[in-house]
């Protein structure tokens, strides 16, 4: 056991030691060569004969910036997913469009290949970034480097210098991932730091690094969730690397880190005046409920809807793309980190804490629904806010100011569908359990804890606020949760939250968050399709047939229908 115990110690010692060598040495010693080997990478016109016909042109030109002919600032950085997917993240986005990322290859140590997907690109610092899987025979190796990525495999597979001329992958298990800076501070989102079961690193173990080594104090350290102090003097470069250090008694290790930092900057939106209220939701391959889920709540006066999408490969960006052209507020932000749920609402919630007031925090399946709006034959855009407390109680109140709305959520079954109701899942789904479970909620974001602390859609408050429970009479969220088998599969294999066991994984079988009945297997459970059918309730089908039902010259539709 202590033999045990010793190595470890050894290779906990050795590993941050081993980071700071390999940094070192890429940085003197590959930067030259890992900037030409990835310009080659990135543009095929430096690898056809003659440059000068080469139709991609442009796209190395985009490439060249600055005094140095470097193409990009800095190497990418490649993170190791579960199930040996990579994601690989250059330093800029070098394609004018996205068509121009298509027919890329990851090219790794050994020479084996894999598709590069590209997956969108990261606001912070507008980067690219690309999916493979890793080949089996790099599975076996080690240490992982960053794949080359490029369109002409085979032409770089020959050129000596692209082997191991990488820096090493990164493990999601422990990495930085995002950073947002406020006004006052600047906040660190990563992995492998705080256990997660509630054991927190204190902030005094901990410290910020920004880029070339300013550090400051960390003040709030809970989750995935780290808040730093502002830097007392400006960082160079235009987006740097910000990191946690952990220190311990034998030695001081930088966390590694994709995230970037940048200085807060005012936007217009800022000073406009800001929205009552929003909605933020965490998304995936949902472009299916989309529209229906926007043009309902819009309607009920949710004015501005951020959707964090996990590299959702379905129509959703041309299901935004129309509702945009249709006058609706709607912001994607790309969000590639899995089983981030509550980091993801953490950064929300600070992130438009100067453009909305109030934040809903529902899933694009969560329809938002009060029993008193039944006879409403038309919808009105102060529908959501009459459940919100009027203009805040004075200071001298000696009450807690109610800082956020909890509502019950009813959980509708596949209500005898087969597939995906194309007028939509409030028309399709009218069939429920008769017992509420858990909550959703809409929260004041400047009545948010410091900390951000969230757990399954609800957030930890100052003092001086309290939650206001509504009761299912007043209002409360229809959730589509078991949809019919086709729907529901694809969903379910995608759990969301880091909080939540993996429905496949046969420990924890009694868990609330369990599908009852379907145990941990991917197959159609018996009589699917009508489970959870223990109250009809069509009143929100009803209730939206009034409000968008249209009579077309194919017949009657409701809004929402092939937009
Ligand atoms: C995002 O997708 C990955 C797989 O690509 C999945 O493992 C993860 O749970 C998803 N996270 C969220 C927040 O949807
Ligand atoms: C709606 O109208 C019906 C018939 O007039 C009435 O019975 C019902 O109570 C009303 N519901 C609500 C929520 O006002
Ligand atoms: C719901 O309504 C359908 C059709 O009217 C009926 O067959 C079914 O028994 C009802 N289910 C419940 C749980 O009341």
């Amino acid at each position: 056991m202590p033999e045990k115990r010793k190595k470890m110690r050894i290779i906990r010692t050795a590993a941050p030691l081993f980071f700071v060598i390999i940094s070192a040495f890429l940085v003197a010693s590959f930067y030259h060569n890992v900037f030409h080997v990835h310009l080659r990478h990135l543009s095929p016109s430096s690898l056809s004969p003659s440059k000068n016909q080469n139709p991609n042109l442009a796209i190395r030109e985009d490439l060249i910036r600055g005094p140095d002919p470097s193409p990009l600032r800095a190497p990418p950085d490649s993170i190791l997913f579960h199930d040996w997917e990579v994601l690989v993240v250059l330093p800029e986005n070098p394609f004018p469009s996205s068509a121009s990322a298509l027919g890329h290859t990851c090219l790794f140590q050994d020479g084996a290949a894999s598709p590069a997907l590209p997956a969108g690109v990261l606001p912070r610092g507008a980067r690219a970034t690309f999916k493979c899987r890793m080949p089996f025979s790099v599975r076996r190796l080690r240490p992982f480097f960053t794949p080359a990525l490029t369109r002409t495999p085979e032409i770089l597979r020959a050129t000596p210098a692209f082997v191991g001329n990488s820096p090493e992958m990164l493990r999601w298990s422990s990495l930085a991932y995002e950073s947002i800076s406020t006004e006052d501070d600047v906040i660190v989102f990563a992995k492998g730091v705080n256990g997660r079961q509630g054991v927190n690193v204190p902030p005094s173990a901990l410290r910020c690094i920004f880029g070339n080594g300013v550090t400051t104090a960390v003040t709030s350290s809970v989750q995935e969730v780290f808040r730093c102090g502002k830097p007392d003097r400006p960082i160079p470069g235009d987006e740097v690397k910000i990191t946690l250090e952990i220190r311990t008694e034998s030695v001081d290790r930088a966390h590694p880190s994709v995230a970037l930092y940048a200085p807060r900057q005012r936007t217009l939106a800022a000073e406009a005046e800001p929205a009552l209220i929003c909605a933020c939701t965490m998304m995936y391959n949902s472009g299916k409920f989309l529209r229906e889920w926007v043009m309902y709540h819009a309607t009920i006066g949710v004015e501005r809807f951020v959707l964090y999408d996990n590299g959702s490969d379905d129509d959703m960006a041309d299901v935004v793309e129309k509702l945009l052209e249709a006058g609706y507020h709607v912001t994607t932000i790309l969000w590639p980190w899995p089983k981030t749920q509550e980091a993801g609402f953490s950064h929300c919630a600070v992130s438009y804490r100067d453009t909305c007031k109030w934040m809903a925090f529902v899933d694009v399946d969560e329809f938002i629904f009060s029993p008193s709006w039944t006879n409403a034959s038309q919808p009105s855009k102060h529908m959501l806010e009459s459940f919100l407390p009027k203009s805040p109680s004075s200071s001298s109140s000696p009450s807690p100011s109610i800082g956020q709305i909890a509502l019950k959520c009813f959980e509708f079954g596949p209500s005898n569908r087969q597939s995906h109701p194309k007028e939509g899942v409030t028309q399709g789904y009218t069939c429920r359990r008769r017992i509420e479970q858990r909550h959703k909620s809409i929260v004041l974001l400047d009545a948010i804890d410091s900390s951000l602390v969230n757990v399954v859609h609800h957030f930890k408050l100052k003092d001086g606020y309290r939650t206001l429970r509504l009761s299912r009479e007043v209002a409360a969220v229809n959730h589509y949760k078991y949809q019919a088998w086709l729907e529901f599969k694809k969903k379910f294999r995608r759990r969301v939250s880091a909080y939540v066991v993996d429905w496949r994984n046969p420990t924890n079988l009694a868990s609330k968050d369990r599908t009852p009945g379907l145990g941990n297997n991917p197959i159609e459970p018996v009589g699917w399709a009508g489970k959870f059918c223990e109250v009809n309730d069509s009143r929100l089908r009803d209730v939206n047939r009034q409000w968008f039902g249209l009579e077309s010259p194919t017949g009657y539709k409701l809004a929402w229908e092939d937009g």
